[in-house]
């Protein structure tokens, strides 16, 4: 792969927004993903160190915002399916990073417009899809889309300090440690990946 990356110009109707990687496809999140949100917001395993047990309801209403694109395509949340047996694993996304908020302002999420906030990548998978690696591959691979598709000269990431799987996922997809924060209204990790860090890595 060349050394220069350069992002390339792109539109929502030309790019493809289906990433595929050795074992995983990666899809825009659409309604008909209900029932993955529904397993993994109302499981308080997966929720420990990141939101907080939601109700069917409140998952219900959450769906439109989670189902939004901005930045013609660029951000969002994708399905994280298995690209044999098409089951979902979860989710994983590009997301305007909140400072004070406690928690994402969708409201920033708007198609044809790319905020000018630090954009973080999440990712949450049910339970029985744990310690595969998966996380690590769609990380990588949304990485790859962010630094290879759209115009983001950077990604951010935070997790609870308590998170150990989550900084491994952060580590192995080439992260480091930034230092703190402010995200989601209090003094957090900060955890970030430039596109010409991730370019080197891609050559060693
Ligand atoms: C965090 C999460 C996505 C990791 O998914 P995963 O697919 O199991 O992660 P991976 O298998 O890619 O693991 C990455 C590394 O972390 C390690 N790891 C996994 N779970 C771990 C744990 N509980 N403690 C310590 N290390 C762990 C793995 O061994 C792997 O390292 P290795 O390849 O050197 O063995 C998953 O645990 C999850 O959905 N958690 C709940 C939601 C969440 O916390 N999301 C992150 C919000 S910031």
């Amino acid at each position: 792969m060349s050394l220069e990356i350069k992002a390339r110009l792109f539109n929502h109707s030309a790019m493809n927004l289906d990433l595929h990687s050795h074992r995983l496809i990666l899809a825009p999140y659409t309604p008909e993903d209900l029932d993955l949100s529904l397993e993994i917001f109302t499981d308080p395993a997966v929720v420990k160190y990141a939101g907080e047990v939601m109700s069917e309801p409140a998952v219900k209403r959450k769906m439109s915002n989670w189902t939004k694109r901005g930045g013609d395509g660029c951000i969002g949340i994708w399905t994280v399916s298995d690209r044999r047996t098409g089951e979902k694993y979860g989710s994983a996304a590009l997301l305007p990073m909140p400072v004070e908020e406690d928690d994402t302002d969708y409201s920033l999420v708007i198609p044809g417009k790319m905020p000018k906030c630090d954009i973080e990548i999440g990712y949450f998978l049910k339970r029985s899809a744990w310690g595969f690696g998966y996380a690590t591959e769609a990380c990588r691979r949304l990485l790859q889309f962010a630094f290879q598709e759209t115009p983001l000269k950077e990604v951010v990431a935070t997790f609870h300090i308590e998170n150990l799987a989550s900084r491994n996922v952060l580590e192995k997809a080439g992260f480091t440690d930034r230092g703190t924060m402010r995200c989601y209204g209090k003094d957090g990790l900060n955890f970030r990946i430039t596109r010409d860090e991730w370019s080197k890595l891609q050559s060693t």
